[in-house]
């Protein structure tokens, strides 16, 4: 069950492959997290996903058709996609960067109906930036314009919403609102949600479906307490970890294992030890 899925996708940049022979379904209904090191092809993954790359070979599959053989409109009414840097038209007010992600659903007999203003006052409203409506976009923080983004991804009110590290710039109450916000949505409306995180942590807690991928493949995917262990993360970014259970939602949490510190010995205090020098040992002795 997956109206959105990759074949055989190759994804390259000139002569440069950057995603080879990619398979991908990407379940209905679901949260879906894709999760690598740098480089390794996330966004342009997530990009041919909704169209903003073309495949050097291979296709992505919307509801059984080839995305370019579909007219922009009808995969902008199925698909919304959040780009990792989103770049806003100089000067643009917040309710107008929302409103246009309303375009899709406007026709030249109707430019802007009551279903357009209730979709965007709504998705300002879910995303905590009615207050900023009349603020150019340009003169806000980093954090309160990715919430901006969002809500004009959420104005577009589509089934399947693609967002590239939208918890990027925000502090970690700000992140949890939003990736919590995104689960309400995939369960109220049942919408399908594939993000690309980097925090693997937030990854595990909030994926349905984990896809870790490295050089443009992928290595793993399934239920993250099914794929998370120290072998993968080990393996995708090359780090040891310990995997233990999240104690909240129980759901597997990484542990890298071994921070530095300075040697016992030197001048360094980072465990709280002081330094063990020679008068200290030879204090009461003879
Ligand atoms: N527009 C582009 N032109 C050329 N190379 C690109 C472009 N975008 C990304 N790349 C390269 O493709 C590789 C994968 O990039 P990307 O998909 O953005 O990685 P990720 O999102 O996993 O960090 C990187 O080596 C990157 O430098
Ligand atoms: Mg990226």
């Amino acid at each position: 069950m997956s109206r959105l899925s990759a074949r055989g996708l190759t994804l390259a940049y000139e002569d440069r492959v950057v995603v080879e022979d990619l398979d991908l379904a990407v379940p209905d209904g679901k949260v879906t997290v894709i999760v690598g090191p740098n480089a390794c092809g996330k966004s342009t993954t997530l990009r041919a996903l909704g169209r903003l790359l073309r495949p050097r070979s291979g296709s992505v599959v919307l509801d059984g058709e080839a995305l370019s053989s579909l007219p922009t409109r009808r995969i902008a009414q199925a698909v919304g996609l959040l780009p990792q840097s989103p770049s806003a038209p100089e000067a643009i007010t917040v309710a107008d960067l929302v409103a246009r992600g309303r375009q899709p659903h406007q026709h030249w007999w109707q430019q802007w109906s009551e279903a357009d203003e209730r979709a965007v006052v709504d998705a300002m409203a879910r995303t905590s930036v009615s207050d900023l409506a009349d603020r150019p976009v340009d003169a806000l923080s980093g954090g309160q314009r990715q919430r901006v983004w969002i809500a004009m991804a959420l104005a577009q009110d589509t089934d399947i919403l693609l967002l590239d590290e939208p918890t990027t710039f925000l502090d970690i109450a700000h992140q949890v609102e939003v990736l919590d916000l995104v689960r309400r949505l995939n369960h109220e409306r049942g919408r399908t949600v594939v993000a690309v995180l980097h925090d693997l942590n937030q990854a595990a807690r909030y994926a349905d479906h984990l896809v870790a991928m490295k050089s443009g493949r992928v290595v793993a995917e399934g239920p993250p307490s099914a794929i998370v262990t120290a072998d993968l993360v080990h393996e995708v970014f090359g780090l040891d970890s310990i995997v233990i259970p999240d104690p909240i939602t129980g759901s597997p949490l990484i542990v890298p294992t071994s921070p530095w510190t300075a040697p016992s010995g030197g001048c360094g205090t980072l465990r709280g030890e002081l330094p063990d020098p020679p008068f200290h040992r030879s204090q009461g002795q003879p």
